[in-house]
C-alpha cells in the first residue's frame, strides 16, 4: 500500500516509515525539517512542506491509500500553538483531503490518552467514557477527533498513552535522571499510568491502517498491564542500572513554579517544561486506558511489557549517543 506520513521526521514517525519500509509499503513524508528526514529509510518520498500546506487550495497530495497524521505538538511554546497544530491542521487536513480527487481509503489521526482526561485509579477509561480533557493539549485532540469523524472516507483516531522507545528527545530527560539517581514524583501517591512501547505503537498503527472497514473508529492504544510512576521509576532505573530515589514534590509547590516557569522560558525563547498542561498532567491521580476493544475488533495485541520497553529504548539512547553509558 502507499502512505502518507505526516510527522513522519518525529519520534513515532521515524519508527513506523521504517516499519512500512520493511513491510514493502510504499511511503511518503511530509518533511518540514530536511536534517531530520536522514533518518527515514532511503525509499522514503519527501513531500516538502508544513502543516499549511493544507490550509492552501490549490495543493494536490500525492494519492494515497492511507493517509496516517501524526504530527503533532507536545510540549508547546505557548497554549495557542496546541490548537493551532493539534486542531486547525487537522481540520485543514480534512478539508484538503476532501478537496482531492481521490480519497484514502483510511485516515489514521494520532489522538492521545489526554484527549480523555485523568481515568479513576483503579479503572482504565474505554471508548465508551466520555472526553473530559484537563489541558489544551487534550483539548485540541479531542476536537480534532470530532473534526475527523466527520469526514467522508474511512477514518480511525487512536489514543496512545505515553509511549517509550528509542530515540525520544521528549522521554530521555527522565533517564537522564534516573542515570543521574533521582526521579520526582507528584503528591504521596504514585500516579497510576498505562504505557506502551513504540513498536507496538507501530503495529497497532498497521493493524489500524488494514481495517477495510467503513466509518469511523476510536481506538486506546496501550500495553494491559497498569503501572504507577514509582515503578517506572524503578524500571527505568534498572534499565540504566542505577538505583533511583524518587523524591515526593507537593502539587502545591509544583503549581507555584508554573507562573516561574512559563516566565523564564518566555524570556529564554525556550519551550516551557511545566507549563499548565504539564502541571495538570502530572498532579492528576491516574491516566490509564484499556486497548480491549482494538483486540476484540483488530486482533492487535501489545507484546513489549514496561522493563522490554525500557530496556530498548536505553539501547537506542546509547546506541545514538544521546545517553552515555
Ligand atoms: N510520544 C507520546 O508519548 C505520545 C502519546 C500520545 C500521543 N502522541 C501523539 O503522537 C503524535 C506523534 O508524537 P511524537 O512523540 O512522535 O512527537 P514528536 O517526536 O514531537 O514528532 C512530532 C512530529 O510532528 C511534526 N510537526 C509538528 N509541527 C509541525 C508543523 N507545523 N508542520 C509539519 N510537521 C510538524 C514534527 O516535525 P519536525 O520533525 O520537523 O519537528 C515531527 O515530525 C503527536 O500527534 C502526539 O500528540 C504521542
Amino acid at each position: 500500500m502507499r502512505y502518507l506520513i505526516t510527522g513522519a521526521t518525529g519520534f513515532i514517525g521515524t519508527h513506523l516509515c521504517r516499519a512500512l519500509v520493511a513491510r514493502g509499503d510504499e511511503v511518503v513524508a511530509l518533511v518540514r525539517t530536511p536534517a531530520k528526514a536522514s533518518n527515514l529509510p532511503a525509499a522514503v518520498e519527501h513531500l516538502a512542506g508544513d502543516l499549511g500546506l493544507f490550509a492552501d487550495p490549490s495543493t494536490r497530495l500525492p494519492e494515497v491509500d492511507v493517509v496516517v497524521h501524526l504530527a503533532g505538538v507536545v510540549a508547546a511554546p505557548s497554549p495557542e500553538v496546541y490548537d493551532q497544530i493539534n486542531y486547525d491542521a487537522v481540520v485543514d487536513l480534512v478539508a484538503c483531503l476532501e478537496r482531492q480527487s481521490w480519497k484514502p481509503k483510511r485516515l489514521l489521526f494520532t489522538s492521545s490518552l489526554a484527549a480523555a482526561g485523568p481515568s479513576p485509579r483503579d479503572r482504565p477509561h474505554t471508548e465508551q467514557d466520555a472526553l473530559a480533557p484537563i489541558d489544551p493539549y487534550g483539548d485540541a485532540k479531542a476536537r480534532a477527533e470530532r473534526v475527523v469523524a466527520t469526514a467522508t472516507f474511512p477514518t480511525t483516531s487512536f489514543r496512545p498513552c505515553i509511549v517509550f522507545g528509542p530515540d525520544d528527545p521528549a522521554t530521555l530527560t527522565l533517564f537522564k535522571s534516573a542515570q543521574s539517581g533521582v526521579g520526582m514524583r507528584v503528591g504521596r501517591e504514585p500516579q497510576r499510568l498505562s504505557v506502551v512501547d513504540v513498536r507496538d505503537v507501530v503495529s497497532a498503527i498497521l493493524a489500524m491502517s488494514d481495517d477495510t472497514r467503513e466509518g469511523h473508529f476510536t481506538y486506546y492504544v496501550s500495553h494491559p498491564q497498569a503501572t504507577d510512576l514509582d515503578a517506572i521509576w524503578g524500571a527505568i532505573g534498572e534499565a540504566v542500572g542505577k538505583r533511583v530515589r524518587v523524591l515526593p514534590v507537593p502539587a502545591a509547590v509544583l503549581r507555584a513554579i508554573v507562573p516561574v516557569a512559563t516566565l523564564g522560558s518566555k524570556l529564554l525563547g525556550i519551550t516551557n517544561q511545566m507549563d499548565m498542561k504539564q502541571y495538570r498532567q502530572v498532579s492528576a491521580p491516574a491516566f490509564l486506558c484499556s486497548s480491549a476493544a482494538l483486540t476484540k475488533d483488530l486482533g492487535w495485541r501489545a507484546q513489549h511489557g514496561l522493563a522490554d520497553a525500557l530496556r530498548n529504548a536505553v539501547a537506542g539512547y546509547r546506541a545514538s549517543g544521546a545517553l552515555p553509558r
